[in-house]
């Protein structure tokens, strides 16, 4: 008979388990990319932000967003801290060996920010040669440099890369275009001192990342992405963002 309830107890536990998972999955994101993550007045805003929830709500589960720091986000996703990554990821090669990847939800290649007053001697990147650039660590941007002659800087954010560069001690920044722009234009202090150099010299797919075998979750955001494009709301989101 105790062995009986020990069973019953073992498989109510397990039933229980099972319950918690369905009760939503969990996606890190590095809030300092906007306008896909950013803080802001101490909340998590942003396209993916919002994103992530819309998904879930397209497919009837629960599906949120949490702030990690970008250099442990692929360790915590391949440890299980969290279920997926939601934070501006380009699909490459080097990741597919370690997580599985959504369809596409963005297209962006990777541009040079410099200061204002440099606009008339650099054009792009290949104006850069023996000058300083600050990425961010272990981004598509950082991993592009190596391909180029130039002085590679690595920062844990993209954003302290951009002062370092106002205080003149970097040439130009790397990032994202998608987020270069936003960067400069959206930022008061930045769009009179910023300029983006020249087109992307990158080609860059971003999607959703998940552990290699959760096959059940990428189905799910396939699904919830199919769905959200099919009945507008995903353009809308897009168009809110200034993403279209
Ligand atoms: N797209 C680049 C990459 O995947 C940079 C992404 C950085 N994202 C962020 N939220 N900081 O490497």
């Amino acid at each position: 008979a105790a062995l009986l309830v020990l069973l019953v107890f073992a498989l109510v536990l397990t039933g229980c388990k099972k319950e918690e998972a369905k009760d939503g999955y969990v996606f890190a994101t590095d809030a300092t990319w906007p306008p896909l993550e950013f803080v802001e007045d101490g909340t998590l805003a942003g396209f993916e932000v919002e994103l992530i929830p819309l998904i879930g709500e397209k497919v009837g589960v629960a599906m949120s967003v949490k702030n990690v720091p970008w250099d442990t986000i692929f360790a915590g996703l391949a440890n299980g801290a969290y279920d997926g990554v939601a934070s501006g990821v380009t699909v490459t090669e080097e990741r597919k060996a370690t997580m599985a990847f959504s369809s596409p939800i963005l297209s962006a290649g990777q541009v040079v920010i410099i200061r204002n007053e440099d606009a008339g001697n650099i054009k792009g990147i290949e104006d850069l040669e023996g000058k300083k650039i600050g990425v961010q660590i272990g981004t598509t941007g950082d991993f592009a440099l190596e391909a180029y002659p130039v002085e590679r800087r690595a920062y844990d954010e993209i954003g302290l890369a951009i002062e370092d560069m106002l205080n003149g001690n970097i040439d130009a920044a790397v990032c994202d275009s998608l987020i270069a722009s936003d960067f400069v234009l959206s930022n008061e202090n930045y769009s009179s001192r910023l300029v983006v150099a020249g087109e992307p010299f990158t080609q860059e797919d971003i999607a959703i990342a998940v552990q290699k075998d959760n096959q059940e979750l990428l189905d799910l955001i396939n699904e919830g992405l199919a769905k959200a494009e099919a009945d507008g709301s995903f353009n809308a989101l897009k168009e809110k963002w200034n993403l279209l």
